[in-house]
This record gives C-alpha cells, sequence and structure tokens, in this order.
C-alpha cells in the first residue's frame, strides 16, 4: 500500500523510471503482473528505438544498485534470479520483432525470386513468340511483294527494313530484361552489355571503371545488375545528365557499387517523404539489397547530380569460388 501510494504521488514517466520502477516491485513482490510490466516496457522500448546496449546498461545500473542494498548472499541470489527473469521478460518483444523481420527478409528473397522468373519468362516470350511472329509477318509480305509491281515492292522493302530494325530492338531488350551474360560470364559483363544499349538510347556518356573480378554467388549477381539497371533508368528518364560513371570495387569482404551521374539532382527526404506520391525504383533498391544484407546511400540534391552509394558485403573474400549457377 505504502509503495501504491508513493507510485501515485509520483507517477514514473521516463521508460527509464518505469523501468526501475517496475524492476524493483518485481524483485520486491514477483509475481505475472510485474512480469507483464516488463513484457509492455520491452514494446515500449522498441517503440522509443532504445537499442538493447541501453537496456542492458540501464538493467545493469539497477541491478548493482539494488546489489549494493540487499543484504545476504541469499537474497544477493534472489535478486539476480529476478533480474534475469525480468530482463528475459523485457527482451522478449525484441526477440519477436528480430524473428519477424528474419521472416520478412526470407519473404523478401523469396519473392524476387519469384519476380526474377516471370522477368525470365516475359524475356523468352518477347525474344521467341514475338521473334515467331515477326517471322510470320516477314513470310506474308514477301508472298504480297511477289505479286506487286516494282515500285510498290520497294515499299514494302522499306516495311521489311522497319520489320528488321523491331526485331533487332526486341531481341536487345529480351537480352536486357534477362541477359544471358549474367549467367555465362557474371554482372559486370551484363552491366556492360546494359550500358550500351542504355546508353544509345538515351544518348549519355556511361563510363565503367572496375578492378573486380570473378564471379559473386547467384542471387547477389541478379540483385547487382537489378540494381544497376534501374539506376541508368533513373538517370536516363529523370536526371537529363551529360554522363554517369559507374566504379565497381572490392574491399575486404565488401564488394561496393557506385552509380553517379552529372544531372539536376533531386530532394532525397522529398522525394522519401510520404506525402509525395513515390515511384518503386529506388525502394525496390532498397529492399533488394537488404535481402541480401546491402546497404544503398543516396547522395544528391537539386542541381548537384546523383549518387547513388551500394555496398554489399560478400562471404568470402575471393568470391570467384562461390558460383552457385
Ligand atoms: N538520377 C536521378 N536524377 C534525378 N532525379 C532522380 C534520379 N533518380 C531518382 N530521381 C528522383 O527520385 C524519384 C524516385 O525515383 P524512383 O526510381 O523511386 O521512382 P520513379 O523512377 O519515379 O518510378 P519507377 O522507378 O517506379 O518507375 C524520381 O521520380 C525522381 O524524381
Ligand atoms: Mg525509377
Amino acid at each position: 500500500m505504502k509503495t501504491a501510494a508513493k507510485r501515485k504521488a509520483k507517477l514514473p514517466t521516463t521508460f527509464e523510471e518505469e523501468y526501475r520502477s517496475a524492476f524493483g516491485e518485481y524483485t520486491q513482490r514477483g509475481g505475472e503482473a510485474a512480469l507483464g510490466r516488463a513484457y509492455e516496457l520491452g514494446r515500449r522500448a522498441i517503440t522509443e528505438k532504445k537499442s538493447l546496449m541501453e537496456i542492458a546498461s540501464l538493467h545493469h545500473q539497477a541491478l548493482h544498485a539494488m546489489l549494493a542494498d540487499a543484504q545476504g548472499a541469499s537474497r544477493h541470489q534472489e535478486l539476480l534470479t529476478a533480474a534475469a527473469d525480468f530482463l528475459a521478460e523485457t527482451l522478449s518483444p525484441y526477440e519477436m520483432a528480430h524473428r519477424g523481420v528474419q521472416d520478412a527478409i526470407a519473404a523478401l528473397r523469396q519473392f524476387n525470386e519469384t519476380l526474377e522468373e516471370e522477368i525470365k519468362r516475359i524475356a523468352y516470350a518477347v525474344h521467341d513468340e514475338a521473334g515467331q511472329l515477326l517471322v510470320a509477318v516477314h513470310l506474308a509480305l514477301a508472298d504480297l511483294a511477289r505479286e506487286l509491281p516494282k515500285p510498290q515492292k520497294e515499299k514494302v522493302g522499306r516495311i521489311e527494313e522497319l520489320l528488321n530494325q523491331i526485331e533487332k530492338q526486341l531481341r536487345r531488350y529480351s537480352h536486357e530484361l534477362r541477359p544471358t551474360i549474367l549467367d555465362d560470364l557474371g554482372w559486370i559483363p551484363a552491366i556492360r552489355f546494359l550500358a550500351e544499349g542504355v546508353s544509345k538510347r538515351a544518348n549519355l556518356r556511361i563510363q565503367i571503371k572496375t578492378a573486380v573480378a570473378g564471379r559473386l554467388p547467384g542471387p547477389i549477381e541478379i540483385a547487382l545488375y537489378r540494381i544497376v539497371q534501374e539506376a541508368l533508368t533513373n538517370a536516363a528518364k529523370h536526371s537529363k545528365a551529360s554522363r554517369v560513371g559507374i566504379r565497381i570495387g572490392r574491399k575486404n569482404r565488401v564488394v561496393s557499387c557506385s552509380i553517379e551521374d552529372d544531372g539536376v539532382g533531386f530532394d532525397v527526404p522529398v522525394v522519401h517523404s510520404n506525402g509525395k506520391r513515390r515511384g518503386l525504383g529506388l525502394i525496390g533498391i532498397r529492399e533488394r539489397l537488404s535481402a541480401i544484407g546491402g546497404t544503398l546511400l543516396i547522395d544528391s540534391a537539386p542541381g548537384r547530380g546523383t549518387k547513388l552509394l551500394i555496398q554489399l558485403p560478400t562471404e568470402t573474400s575471393n568470391a570467384s569460388s562461390h558460383r552457385t549457377r
């Protein structure tokens, strides 16, 4: 009663005060209700973005003070046992949140794999099915041309030239969508191939600098290719840049890749703010990276160009031995 009256007089407000109060109560009287408060404190700590180090330090200080006041070895033992239970209960929401994140990452990986299969299917459909249809059109035109006088035959010839260009372009798109080079030679040659196409279409000078050789695990190479693909698409679509530089390096076990343009740049916080209608490209880059343990840094401002820096820890320093395909 006395403690309850005291609590009424001055209700703990900060997380730290609340923790000390609930912890003290549990070491005095034990009970499920006090443990329930520990659990709620854990949830509050997550909401208030307290780190595990902060909680451990708070817990340690509170326990230290209690042990200093406590008399006798058996009371010390009781306190230590109660402290362990209380801390475990406080941390259990962290454990659940951690498992939730792991599940989300696994789902994200699965989603990317499904997406990749779908892209492959579309790439083959564009390549094979559209290609077959164009062959049929070529044959029909050739039939028609045979029955036509010379001037019209020439017109048909020009249509055939256009069809050849369409065919070439479709083949190019299907290869960029899912380049066989990516599987056969790896992400860097695939990026060179992609850059060549974007450079021609968007009239952009794209320079690639890399001293990195060897292969990375398949899913990582695919992710890196997709990320550079989106960065180049953004540069071509939004930046009005005249040049783009891609630098790829590896230090210790971290692969880094930067894509930098000299274009108009953008206000990163504004684009990230919830109020604006958002595109999916930059979000997709972040999600792809978080699924494989990498990070993205965006350095841009209006009038200053844009630089994306990707960093990705890989398992081995010599990644070429880790080819999975
Ligand atoms: N290289 C760049 N130069 C200038 N602005 C850029 C650049 N990259 C991104 N942005 C800006 O950031 C915004 C968000 O890019 P994001 O890739 O997420 O979406 P989007 O390209 O608009 O749409 P989506 O990628 O879904 O087709 C763009 O709309 C553009 O305003
Ligand atoms: Mg985009």
